[in-house]
């Protein structure tokens, strides 16, 4: 079969730039991983776009390169970080506060680290209440800072070479914030910034910066940032990808992989217990209710949106859903994520599955963000632009276009990703119906 025209797509030449805003658990763990396996001290573990393949054409075919063998990503090689935190330690002393890494991990790279230090960051304690930050740029107005922030961007593209950057946020969850006014255009929120309008987080500034600059945005934490009209129609307008909210990490994972099987069986729900005990700066900001608000929202939304109750209410018309996260500090970065969920089957006889995972936080969310770095470029080569929701596979709480539901599902989430990669490259899409192998021609 003739092979389609795929998207033109421009080569990865040169350097990548990788700008995180937040130097905390996950930033650190994410550049110390790739330098780990830089130098042959690790696997990229969790990592599909380095460990994962895609399947091309038939089964028969047995055509199945590895990801990024199939597609122009940037390599490991050419990856170049730079940082924000209102915190000024570097990114050695940052990771071995973190306490994710162990020793033999960071010394061999400690030099390597500690050449990583954080910009002052655009940062304001009304939105994370429980951080105290010193090394924060002065400005009197919003505006100012987002301009800050953009004189940063281009420095860092000078100094270190870059060809393109991507920005992920990677800092601590802000306050809750609902859309308003002030964010409804570009117009409102740049004159919200001169006004220093409370409805403009921090995190709005940098996404701000990214794209007058650029450089697409990805977010990784549950605040509202870049899910805004102003922001999409900016990247729009700009032609960059854009995405967010939330890395998918641990208990939600596991949560948009269970609750689709029951559905997908026609088992009922009762109700879904989640806590968690978490030990890490995470975890304190979390124990402020403003900010575990941000979290619950993005916690909360996946099982309303699997289950469809409004289509099965005899199944998921009554589900009790509650999440909880204690802030315990001796765990540290191992979180301990507890469900109890109650089912019921045929007549309506309970059951009742209890999952325990004790995972390391940050050891699952560092090869999310390696991937959205390697997939933002791409995209941005692609000329993708606005909302990737061929991305909410990363995401607890994707963003999508006005108007559609996000679609929670893993593996739903899965094939439209590997479905657009193909997409991009001009080959089939696979639809799994594969009657070809039983009704030959
Ligand atoms: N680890 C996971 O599994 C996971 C999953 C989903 C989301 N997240 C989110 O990722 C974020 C990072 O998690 P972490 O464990 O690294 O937290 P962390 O507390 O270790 O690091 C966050 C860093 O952001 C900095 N920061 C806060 N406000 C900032 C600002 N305005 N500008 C620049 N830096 C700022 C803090 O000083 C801190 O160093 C959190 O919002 C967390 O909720 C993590």
């Amino acid at each position: 079969m003739p092979k389609r025209a795929g998207r033109d797509i421009a080569p990865p030449t040169g350097k990548l730039g990788v700008m995180l805003v937040g130097l905390g658990a996950v930033s650190t763990t994410f550049i110390a991983g790739v330098e780990n396996v830089r130098r042959g001290g690790g696997l990229p573990i969790g990592s599909l776009t380095q460990m994962g393949t895609i399947r091309l054409g038939k089964r028969t075919d047995r055509r199945s390169p590895k990801i990024k063998d199939f597609l122009p990503l940037a390599g490991l090689a050419d990856l170049v970080f730079a940082a924000w935190d209102p915190i000024p330690d570097d990114a050695y002393t940052a990771a071995r506060k973190a306490g994710v890494l162990e020793p033999h991990h960071l010394e061999p790279i400690a030099d390597f680290l500690k050449g990583i230090k954080p910009l002052p960051a655009a940062f304001d304690q009304n939105y994370v209440k429980r951080l105290h930050g010193t090394n924060v740029k002065p400005g009197k107005t919003k505006r100012e800072l987002a301009e800050q922030l953009r004189a940063d961007i281009r420095q860092f593209k000078q100094t270190s070479g870059v060809d393109r950057v991507v920005m992920i946020w990677a800092a601590s969850t802000e306050v809750f914030l609902t859309p308003g006014p002030a964010h409804q255009s570009v117009a409102a929120l740049e004159q919200a910034m001169e006004r220093n309008d409370p409805a403009i987080a921090p995190s709005m500034l940098y996404a701000y910066a990214a794209l007058m600059e650029n450089v697409p945005f990805a977010n990784g934490a549950p605040n509202l940032t870049v899910d805004i009209p102003a922001l999409e129609r900016l990247a729009e307008q700009r032609k960059l990808p854009i995405g967010g909210k939330d890395f998918k990490t641990g208990q939600t994972m596991m949560k948009t992989v269970l609750a689709p099987a029951f559905k997908a069986r026609m088992l009922g729900l009762a109700g879904w217990y989640s806590t968690n005990i978490l030990g890490n700066r995470d975890g304190e900001v979390l124990d402020d209710p403003e900010s575990f608000k941000t979290k619950e929202e993005s916690k909360l939304g996946v099982l309303e949106y699997i289950l469809q109750p409004d289509q099965y209410p005899e199944l998921y018309g009554n589900v009790f859903h509650k999440v909880r996260i204690n802030y315990y500090p001796p765990r540290g970065d191992n979180k301990e994520g507890w469900d109890n969920i109650d089912i019921f089957g045929w007549l309506g006889y309970p059951m009742q599955i209890k999952v325990d995972f004790l995972c390391r936080d940050s050891i699952l969310a560092a090869p999310i963000v390696l991937d959205l770095a390697l997939f933002f470029d791409l995209a941005q080569r692609a000329r993708l632009s606005g909302i990737q929701e061929w991305l909410s596979f990363y995401f607890k709480s994707p963003q999508t276009a006005p108007g559609l539901y996000p679609e929670h599902d893993l593996f739903i989430q899965q094939t439209k990703l590997k479905n657009t990669l193909r997409w991009l490259m001009g080959e089939e899409q696979i639809t799994h119906l594969g009657i070809e192998y039983y009704e030959k021609a």
